[in-house]
């Protein structure tokens, strides 16, 4: 294999995201489960990527579907057990797959034993747990920090006479991190899970995890400010209720930890952060590969889907980035819109192609590699707290369930389709694994072609990166080098024919993997791209 033993793991591997409930239902309720996924091991083996981030599987009453942990070392009955997931971890590693888990470290439920405890009264061990303060003179909340779900983000508690934080809903009240009991609590958790066999961390919300102990108001967003049109949670700077300074320090913590606790295996740490300067996101990478071993980057989602704009975003994650910290690129996410609704199904491949072929990490949404797209999802069958709260937000479009088959209802579940947590997509008749593994123009096809030529390449692994400027109008090229090895991407963002004559150094060479089906075609000087065709070709 071309896996140099000398990397981390994390740095050749291709990720593949699963939304558990989504995914595959083993035991007809519904709702995906491990024993489902313990299943489709085999599948995801030979789709070719190496590694798996999986969302949460803990006791939860829901509310934001598993992001609201009860029980942070253990399994909820909906999803099976912890022998279940034991099994998985090992069938996982036995098919060469990591396992990430999601943690997340900025709340719990209100129904977490801790918080039972918190909110008890103002003497409880476990009160400063949270972060709970007096309200103003006049009873308001102590000041204006909204939750990213909409109104306050603070809940007044009756019987104890305090405001307590909640930076989502009110049913997930955020950890006071700045108590040692909780960092400690925590990591007696990441133990836990790494004692079992997890490969890393996809830490949740790491973005607000400290935050002003002074509780200072937000001031308004300047015009220029990072947006995702979330609402009113977008009109404010959110200088003093996530992206504290305090965060590097607990970072280093947390990554000497990941680092040391079995040296012989460094653990994963992969942090969520949205709406953040490029140099601030830079910067959770530490001064010296000493913070997280990456901040997820989100940005090719919110980026016009334009030759430019996408050379511009990957242009500036290979300056910004020191030496030694490695890049990474999402382009889905359960909290998003899904890529081929975003920009359509020749963008799509167009995508594929990107993404898989650039330098840093790749992760894939699941069904991404399907073609799936978002579903209008009638108001009745509506999950989504967000969505419920504020209208044109919730994010069950892009979770329903996986488009195995096909026939009945997608083979997600033997359970009646009625009882799915969220109905299936009806373009499943075409979109669904079982069809496209047989075709060879098929999304899962090119997905699969590239993803066996990265997992054989040390180019695209690990090679260097260099934007080429002789790309015609609306195209995107570039090189991956290593050693002698050269590969050509060539992207045709446009929905017409593009041509251009090759320099000298780029105009011999074999097309390896093309939208197009062109495979195995030689390069004659002159490269005539059809509309929105993207083509990976090896240089002689
Ligand atoms: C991060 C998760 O990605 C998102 O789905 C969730 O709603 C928030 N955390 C809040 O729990």
């Amino acid at each position: 294999m071309p896996n140099s033993h000398k990397l981390p793991w994390w740095r050749t591997n291709v990720n593949y995201q699963i939304y558990l409930r989504s995914f595959k239902d083993a035991n007809g309720d519904g709702i995906g489960d491990l024993q489902g996924l313990l299943e489709k091991i085999d599948y995801l083996a030979t789709l070719g990527i190496q590694a798996l981030w999986l969302t949460p599987f803990y006791p939860s009453p829901m509310k934001d579907f598993g992001y609201d942990v009860a029980d942070f070392k253990m399994v909820d009955p909906l999803f099976g057990d912890l022998s279940t997931l034991e099994q998985l971890v090992k069938k996982a590693h036995h098919n060469g797959l990591k396992l990430i888990t999601d943690l997340i470290l900025n709340h719990t439920s209100e129904a977490h034993p801790w918080f039972v405890d918190s909110r008890k009264d103002r003497k409880n061990p476990k009160r400063d747990w949270y972060i709970w303060a007096d309200p103003k003179a006049d009873g308001t909340p102590p000041n204006n920090w909204l939750s990213v779900f909409g109104g306050s983000a603070w809940e007044w508690d009756q019987p104890s006479g305090q405001y307590y934080l909640h930076t989502f809903l009110k049913e997930q009240p955020d950890l006071n991190w700045r108590n040692p009991e909780v960092k400690e609590a925590m990591l007696e958790v990441m133990r836990f899970w790494i004692d079992l066999g997890v490969d890393g961390f996809r830490l949740g919300c790491a973005h607000h995890l400290l935050k002003d102990p002074q509780l200072q108001d937000n001031p308004p967003a300047k015009p220029s400010h990072p947006r995702k049109d979330i609402g009113p949670y977008d009109m404010q700077q959110h200088l003093h209720d996530k992206g504290h300074p305090d965060l590097h320090p607990l970072f280093r913590e947390l990554r000497h930890f990941l680092d040391n606790y079995r040296p012989e295996f460094p653990r994963l740490g992969f942090g969520e952060l949205h709406g953040c300067s490029w140099e601030e996101w830079v910067s959770y990478y530490g001064q010296n590969d000493d913070e997280l071993h990456m901040p997820i980057n989100f940005n090719l989602m919110n980026t016009p889907w334009k030759a430019t704009a996408v050379r511009e975003v990957v242009e500036r994650v290979e300056s910004i980035l020191p030496d030694w910290a490695w890049p990474n690129y999402a382009l889905g996410s359960h909290d998003d819109p899904r890529l081929v609704t975003r920009v359509g199904e020749a963008q799509g491949r167009i995508a594929a192609v990107l993404l898989l072929t650039l330098r840093g990490t790749p992760t894939i949404y699941y069904g991404e590699e399907i073609g799936m797209t978002d579903m209008e999802i009638p108001h009745e069958r509506e999950q989504d707290t967000w969505g419920l709260r504020m209208p044109g937000l919730g994010r069950d479009g892009a979770r329903t369930p996986m488009q195995w088959s096909p026939r009945g209802n997608a083979n997600f579940s033997p359970a009646d389709p009625e009882k799915y947590w969220l109905p299936v997509n009806p373009n499943h008749h075409e979109v669904n694994v079982a069809s496209q593994l047989i075709r060879t123009e098929s999304m899962l096809t090119l997905y699969r072609r590239l993803l066996f030529l990265r997992a054989n390449t040390k180019a695209l692994q690990v090679g260097s990166y260099q934007g080429l400027d002789f790309a015609p109008d609306d195209c995107y090229f570039y090189l991956r080098a290593h050693r002698s090895e050269r590969f050509l991407v060539a992207l045709n963002f446009a929905d017409q024919v593009r041509e251009c004559p090759l320099p000298e150094q780029f105009n011999q060479g074999l097309i390896l993997v093309s939208t197009h089906e062109r495979e195995e075609k030689n390069l004659a000087g002159n490269l005539v791209l059809e509309k929105n065709e993207g083509l990976v070709v090896k240089l002689q």
